[in-house]
């Protein structure tokens, strides 16, 4: 098999930035262009300030920025001197149109992948980086062999990536497994033999899987559903201690030590959040429709519908507790990022909380270490409501620090598990939160609402607090029936 030089990644996102940085740290003699339509994000990439936070990124990028690895918005240039190339667009869901809702919206992969088919003078490797619908590949094939110039070859692979945001880094470093999918004839497998090798720079071979494309590319979409469907089940029962007594973090320990269910993903919280989880979900849940398998559907559909509920229960929870009325309350939200270490704020269950608390005509302060300010009134605003944003300022206040952010509040919701939220160890302890000092300037009766398990209720009902965690039954939370 062909013995991969250049490779180019279209796409330089959360997923082809990090992903083909590391391919070039472990990878020397392999020259690494990323390109990308966005000039902003490229200029980003190629400054100081990265254009996504990822512990670990910085030091990665800056070794092998200028030696092998290249950022450009040259996207022909990058096709045509590559020969592989990693196609890592986004893939959202569908907004309208048929499908709207649950279908991933394609046209970012094939008009990446018709680029490809016209610039290429050269045989090329197709790298499926991008997470698709199964069978994708047949329709990139069919595009590329229908626009390119006679005599080419093109193979296209499938190449899922499973790396999570906030430990990117690290799950590149160390996957669990490098999925690589291809056709069962000998150009598909000397194809996945290339790029096999160019994860063997650093993942053991006994890792890096090969098997057929559509088993590539539904496992993705079924890793996803699988992880997701824990988190939804575990916030079911997280119902059910809240309102029993139990506590949703022993059950979830107890459960996590039976290595059949093992202790991952099985934290309770507000929700999941995240451009991948509920995207990929819709997608299979579209997928089971098309093939005429509604009731696989219906059953991979709950595991987004229960995710829904449970911001909704938190929130009747908030309003239970605060005497029923939030009007003109200041609520502060400590934390927007979808989860802690990553400033990505995509599906993050704290907009929807704000959403909901905006429309109790509460005020809301809202904090984190990592997300911009512009991005926050970006996520709070109605798209294409012109004198919104201006509202919307009269009734959310962003604040750069955590406990100016607290001062005042009736109510303190914690939305990311960022550790500076933690209990700190001691008062010398500058990374953890001193939640005396936030007790001392709020209201009374002083509200904590743990949407991530992180505090701990016996410390902080000593200094005063009224701790409402999710999955554990709270002192003022009298059972309600009324929402939905
Ligand atoms: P992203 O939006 O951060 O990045 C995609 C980039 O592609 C953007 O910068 C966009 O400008 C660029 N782009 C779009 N069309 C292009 C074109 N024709 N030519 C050149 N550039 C183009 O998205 P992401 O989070 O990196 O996700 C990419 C894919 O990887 C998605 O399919 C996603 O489902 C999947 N994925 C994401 C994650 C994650 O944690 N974010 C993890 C695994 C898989
Ligand atoms: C996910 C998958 O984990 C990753 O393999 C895939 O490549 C992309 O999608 P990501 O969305 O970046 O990664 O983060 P993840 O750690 O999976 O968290 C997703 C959401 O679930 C977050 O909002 C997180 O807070 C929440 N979560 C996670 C829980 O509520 N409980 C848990 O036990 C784990």
């Amino acid at each position: 098999h062909r013995k991969v030089t250049k490779i180019c990644c279209i796409g330089a996102g959360y997923v082809g930035g990090p992903t083909c940085a590391v391919i070039a740290l472990k990878n020397t003699h392999i020259i690494v262009t990323i390109v990308d339509v966005n000039p902003t994000r490229i200029a980003a990439w190629n400054s100081d300030s990265l254009p996504i936070y990822e512990p670990g990124l910085d030091a990665v990028v800056k070794e092998c920025r200028g030696r092998n690895l290249f950022f450009s918005t040259d996207v022909d240039k990058g096709i045509l001197e590559a020969d592989l190339i990693f196609v890592s667009v986004n893939t959202p869901t569908k907004t309208q149109g048929v499908g709207a809702g649950y279908a991933a919206d394609l046209g970012y992969v094939e008009a990446a992948t018709r680029r490809v088919a016209e610039v290429a003078t050269g045989d090329k490797i197709v790298v499926e980086k991008s997470t698709v619908p199964c069978r994708t590949a047949q329709s990139m094939r069919v595009i590329l062999e229908a626009n390119s110039r006679p005599g080419i070859h093109f193979d296209i692979l499938s190449n899922p990536e499973f790396l999570a945001e906030g430990t990117a880094i690290s799950d590149l470093m160390c996957p669990d497994r490098v999925l690589i999918g291809s056709l069962d004839t000998p150009a598909g497998r000397s194809a996945a033999a290339s790029l096999a090798d160019v994860y063997a720079g650093w993942v053991p071979r006994n890792q890096i899987i090969t098997m057929n494309l559509w088993s590539s590319e539904l496992s993705k979409l079924a890793a996803n559903a699988m992880l997701a469907q824990r988190i939804s089940s575990i916030n079911a029962l997280s119902a059910i201690c809240e309102a029993t007594g139990a506590d949703i973090d022993e059950v979830s320990y107890a459960c996590g030590l039976d290595s059949r269910i093992g202790p991952k993903f099985l934290k309770a919280s507000v929700g999941f959040g995240g451009s991948c989880f509920q995207k990929d979900i819709l997608n299979l849940v579209y997928l089971s429709e098309s093939l005429h398998l509604p009731e696989v559907a219906a059953y991979w559909k709950q595991v987004v519908e229960f995710n829904e509920h449970q911001k909704k229960r938190f929130l009747h929870r908030i309003i239970t507790c605060l005497f029923n009325t939030l009007t003109a309350k200041k609520i502060t939200l400590l934390g927007f990022a979808f989860k802690a270490d990553t400033g990505d704020t995509r599906e993050s269950p704290a907009i929807t909380l704000a959403k909901y608390l905006r429309a109790e005509r509460a005020h809301i302060t809202i904090y984190d270490p990592q997300v911009t300010e512009d991005q926050i009134w970006l996520d709070l605003s109605e798209p294409g409501v012109v004198d919104d944003i201006e509202s919307l300022k009269k009734q959310v206040t962003i604040c750069n620090n955590k406990y100016e952010a607290c001062e005042g509040a009736d109510a303190v919701v914690v939305c990311t598990e960022w550790k500076e939220f933690k209990m700190q160890k001691d008062p010398a302890d500058t990374r953890g939160m001193d939640w005396t000092r936030v007790y001392e300037k709020m209201k009374k009766p002083a509200f904590v609402f743990d949407g991530r398990l992180i505090l701990d209720v016996h410390r902080m009902e000593e200094i005063g607090f009224q701790l409402e965690s999710i999955g554990r039954p709270g002192k003022g939370f009298r059972r309600s029936k009324d929402w939905e």
